[in-house]
């Protein structure tokens, strides 16, 4: 590990449920946008998906559909290596050899399982060690940046902690005494948590999410039905507080955005208005990945092409690190 080779990013996405401008805005764009600092590598987490959702025949439909919206939204698969999960079986060994020094109340202090139960997902093991998987993701890869939304910050936490058990009790005979660097979270600030239409944290669990590639019809509906307050037509409006101000300001201009801001300083607009222009701008803004989604879906190979190249690289990398995992805790 020099410092002269290039960073390593890596991030996966759940194949449970359609895009939406929340994992956009979270995870996709800042994703896409790196693939220029480094070795990007981007998976479709299906063994994940296997948490909630027991339709085999969903589980591969949603796999393909993840990875068109990612190419859609402009990653590269000459850049980028774009892979499934499960193309990746190691992966799973790495997350058991992870859970022997993996701490109970590290697991119980999780919220994300909490919150799962909460919503009435059933309390599985493979819920519960979700975290566990998810640190070997990561380490398996040498990945030195994670790009995620502000909710899966404390799981890059746990896999730092995880990294740094391992590197204490089996890593004295590498070089560094270390055998996983320590991956960091990157989480952009400004899109750390978008708000969805009832003006809490956007999330398909909740059901108030704005799909980027659902027709024309469906999202004006959803933008339609953003949750406002009272304010009169002609008072003048918070656009600190307000979700339509929120979203626009993450798909129009500068000049416009400030243009909306004066509009809702001022008074005499109602939130229907703006909630019009919001529609206009979302819809403006993901055409060119509508377009490009559709030119992929033209060619009936290209998605299984990438991913069999991508799953090619990302095995070459997992062969190495597990290589020097089995070694250091004494299974070879
Ligand atoms: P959901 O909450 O709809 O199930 P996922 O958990 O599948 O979304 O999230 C996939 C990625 O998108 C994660 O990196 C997550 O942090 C990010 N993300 C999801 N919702 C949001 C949001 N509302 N704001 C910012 N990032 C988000
Ligand atoms: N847990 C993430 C989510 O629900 C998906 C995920 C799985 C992930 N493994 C990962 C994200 C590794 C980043 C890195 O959205």
């Amino acid at each position: 590990m020099t410092d002269k080779k290039p960073i390593r990013i890596l991030s996966g996405i759940q194949p449970s449920g359609a895009l939406h401008v929340g994992n956009y805005f979270g995870m996709m764009e800042p994703a896409v946008a790196l693939q220029a600092e480094g070795e990007a590598l981007y998976f479709i987490a299906d063994y994940h998906a296997l948490t909630s959702l027991r339709d085999p025949e969903a589980l591969r439909e949603n796999s393909r559909r993840v990875a068109l919206d990612f190419l859609a939204c402009g990653l590269d698969p000459n850049r980028a290596t774009l892979f499934r999960h499960s193309d990746v079986p190691q992966v799973t060994e790495l997350a058991w050899i992870l859970s022997t020094v993996a701490p109970m109340g590290l697991l119980e202090r999780a919220h994300s399982y909490k919150d799962k139960l909460a919503r009435g997902l059933p309390a599985t093991v493979g819920l519960f060690s979700y975290p566990v998987l998810m640190a070997a993701d990561i380490l398996i890869y040498d990945s030195d940046v994670v790009p995620v939304g502000k909710d899966q910050k404390q799981h890059i936490e746990i896999t730092r902690d995880l990294a740094v058990k391992m590197n204490e009790t089996f890593g004295q005979q590498e070089q560094d005494g270390r055998i996983f660097k320590l991956p960091e979270a990157r989480i952009k600030a400004a899109t750390e948590t978008v708000p969805g239409i009832d003006g809490q944290k956007m999330s398909k669990s909740y059901g108030n999410n704005i799909d980027i590639f659902g027709d024309e019809k469906e999202m004006r509906r959803r933008v339609m039905s953003i949750v406002t307050d009272s304010t009169p037509v002609e008072e003048l409006k918070d656009p600190a507080k307000s979700t339509i101000f929120k979203l626009y300001s993450l798909v129009a201009s500068k000049e416009e955005i400030a243009a909306m801001r004066e509009r809702f300083l001022k008074g005499g607009t109602g939130y229907g208005d703006f909630k019009k222009q919001l529609f206009e701008k979302l819809w403006e803004y993901f055409a060119p990945m509508r377009k490009r989604r559709e030119e992929i879906l033209a060619d009936k190979s290209y998605i299984d092409s990438v991913l069999k190249k991508g799953a090619a690289r990302a095995n070459e990398i997992a062969d190495q690190v597990m290589k020097r995992v089995r070694e250091a805790v004494g299974l070879r």
